[in-house]
């Protein structure tokens, strides 16, 4: 995605179906923020709320702001865990803007999909008070690559080539040295960034890709070539494929 373009839309009651390999990412990201429990944090492309409800849990007499870019998601988000300690915003990561600056943030399994990690992390920085823990992860360098060569492979063929012509793909996996420099132009300190391996075996296979993997893929193709170009991309997927994801983990302090 790059800054001229809007976030897409989701299929949100899906998401929350299939998205368990999510549920333990975050999990895994919460457990690194240092919390007290009262404080005001932003969960940066909320989704449905998997994370933001990991991360209320946290905060029993805090309050989490999720800002997402999919209406739907946000909807849903807003449905399942609506309260007076929850605020949901629908908006462009790119170009949000919070009236008080929060205590924390965190992210899971979205900065990937941003193609301008600079623009983000002002964004990001701008929200936040000095001092103010920022704990994410993403999609990293390498991440799914045997995904990637499939869908690649299936993308070159006919009839599906000519909607992805010139196209760069919707995934932007950065790797963690450039992210601590960028991080630390932004206006963080940043105490760690790593890649880690990850490997899930999402199921079922073809609702998480239609979802989750290649949501971004199928809007550009017209409906009648949606769903054979699923159906190819699992066939060449082979059977009971493992998803090799890499996660890029960000540990770091506003300053
Ligand atoms: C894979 S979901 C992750 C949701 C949630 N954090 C979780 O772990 O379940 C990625 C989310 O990022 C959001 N997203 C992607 N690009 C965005 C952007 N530029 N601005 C706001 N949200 C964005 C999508 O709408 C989607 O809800």
């Amino acid at each position: 995605m790059s800054s001229a373009e809007t976030p897409r839309e989701w299929d949100a009651a899906t998401y929350q179906r299939v998205s368990t390999p999510h549920q333990g990412w975050g999990a895994e990201i919460l457990d690194r923020v240092p919390l007290h429990g009262y404080e005001t944090v932003l969960d940066l492309g909320c989704g449905s709320g998997r994370v933001t409800e990991q991360l209320l849990e946290r905060l029993p007499r805090g309050h989490v702001i999720g800002i997402d870019g999919s209406a739907a998601m946000v909807a849903e988000a807003e449905r399942r865990l609506g309260s007076d300690r929850t605020t949901f915003l629908q908006a462009d990561l790119l170009a949000f803007t919070v009236a008080v600056p929060a205590d924390a943030a965190v992210s899971s399994a979205t900065f990937h999909w941003i193609a301008d990690h600079d623009t983000l992390f002002a964004r990001v920085r701008a929200a936040l008070k000095p001092g103010a823990p920022f704990v994410a992860q993403c999609g990293g360098r390498g991440n799914i690559a045997s995904v990637v060569a499939a869908v690649e492979a299936v993308s070159a063929r006919e009839p599906f080539a000519p909607s992805f012509a010139g196209w760069p793909g919707p995934w932007n996996y950065a790797g963690p040295e450039e992210t601590a420099e960028r991080l630390e132009r932004a206006g963080f300190a940043v105490e760690r960034c790593w890649l880690q391996e990850s490997p899930q075996r999402p199921a079922p296979l073809r609702d998480f890709l239609e979802t989750v993997s290649l949501g971004a893929h199928l809007e550009r193709l017209p409906p009648e070539l949606r769903d054979p170009f699923l159906d190819a991309v699992v066939d060449e997927l082979g059977p009971d494929p493992m998803h090799d994801y890499v996660r890029l983990n960000i540990v770091a302090t506003a300053r």
